[in-house]
């Protein structure tokens, strides 16, 4: 039963003790969450994973690329558990290690030595790597506008892996305008740009997430028309026309601190996950929120980490015969630690 399950999570909780740490995203279940030793937006994740040296145990509540960033940061005799393997991210699994260098080719050749790659950290590690070689940084929802800036301190033009939403929205934020920004389409192996080549400013590669595109201009003027008073505030990963028309956006901890610092009985139409937008209901009565998308919106890979995958993924620690090891390859984790510690350590 669920209790039995929880109370027996409890129990190994308390007998690993500090060994054990247990991050989890804020996109991830509350049955799952209430277990979580720390909780956070995709940067604030890799922070602690990065700071934390007593645990020797790290089951990772998320998807595959945040244990894999995990993974990285952490020493190696500290390992690395994802609860349920086949929690990846649709938006990662956009962007190949094959495609980028075949892309990386083809830029090079047309634009020269000209243009700093980075990427979303929602990436596999390897695309890390190839980003940290190259000189570039990875980003987070949270910082995209900073490291988007360090990097046109450096070169003319930037390659932005792999969601062109978030990539979209932050060039434009400081000031790119978007006939200048160009889409890397990966399966047709093109560069979508109608512009003069020396105007290209932004290269985007030619991914999204399946979640957030969810998110539409008509819910917007739905809530237009029949609310006016409700404030609609999105995650920078939705398409840029509705970033334009919403009130506000930012990373899962920019809405959630919005939210909570609102005055109450304020109305707010959320455009992000699901699990995020029920948890802020249950512990904001005092404001009034529904999801932009009357539909909801779960990020079905998130989901996949439930009670039952934790607890097995623990008991198979507590018994000394741990399954679901995240471990990048050594040579991958240097260059990928590369471009995680250029965003890290805040560069200007
Ligand atoms: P943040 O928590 O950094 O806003 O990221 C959202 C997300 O989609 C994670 O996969
Ligand atoms: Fe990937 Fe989107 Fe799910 Fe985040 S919400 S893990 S970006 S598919």
């Amino acid at each position: 039963s669920v209790s039995e399950m929880e109370d027996r999570i409890r129990k190994i909780k308390e007998s690993l003790g500090d060994k054990l740490f247990i991050p989890g995203h804020h996109y991830q279940k509350n049955e799952v969450i209430q277990f979580a030793d720390a909780t956070g937006d995709s940067l604030q994740l890799a922070q602690i994973c990065a700071s934390n040296e007593q645990a020797e145990h790290i089951v990772f509540c998320g998807v595959h690329f945040m244990a894999e960033t995990a993974d990285i940061l952490t020493t190696p005799n500290q390992t690395v558990y994802l609860p349920d393997m086949r929690a990846g991210c649709s938006m990662a699994d956009m962007a190949d290690i094959f495609q980028t260098e075949r892309a990386w080719e083809h830029l090079q050749e047309r634009f020269g030595d000209t243009i700093l790659p980075l990427t979303y950290v929602n990436s596999t590690a390897a695309i890390k790597a190839f980003v940290g070689r190259n000189g570039g940084a990875t980003v987070t929802s949270s910082n995209a506008k900073k490291i988007v800036e360090w990097a046109f301190a450096q070169k003319k033009r930037i390659l932005f892996l792999p969601d062109q939403h978030l990539g979209r929205n932050t060039a434009y934020d400081i000031g790119v305008s978007l006939d200048h920004m160009a889409v890397w389409n990966p399966i047709a192996n093109v560069l979508e740009y109608s512009g003069p080549d020396d105007d290209c400013e932004v290269i985007l590669w030619k991914g999204h997430c399946s979640v957030h595109e969810n998110f539409t201009v008509e819910n917007i003027r739905h809530i237009r028309e029949n609310e006016p008073d409700r404030q609609i505030i999105v995650h920078p990963e939705c398409p840029h026309e509705v970033v334009m028309q919403s009130d506000d956006n930012g990373s899962t901890k920019y809405i959630i601190d919005q939210i909570t610092a609102a005055a109450p009985g304020t109305k707010w139409a959320i455009g992000t996950e699901m699990n995020l937008v029920n948890r802020l209901k249950e512990e904001h009565k005092e404001q009034d929120i529904i999801s932009l998308n009357p539909l909801m919106c779960p990020c079905l890979t998130m989901n996949r980490i439930d009670l039952p995958h934790l607890l097995w993924c623990l008991e198979s620690i507590a018994v000394g015969a741990a399954r679901n090891i995240i471990a990048v390859d050594s040579s991958t984790s240097a260059e990928a630690n590369m471009a995680l510690d250029r965003m890290l350590h805040s560069p200007r």
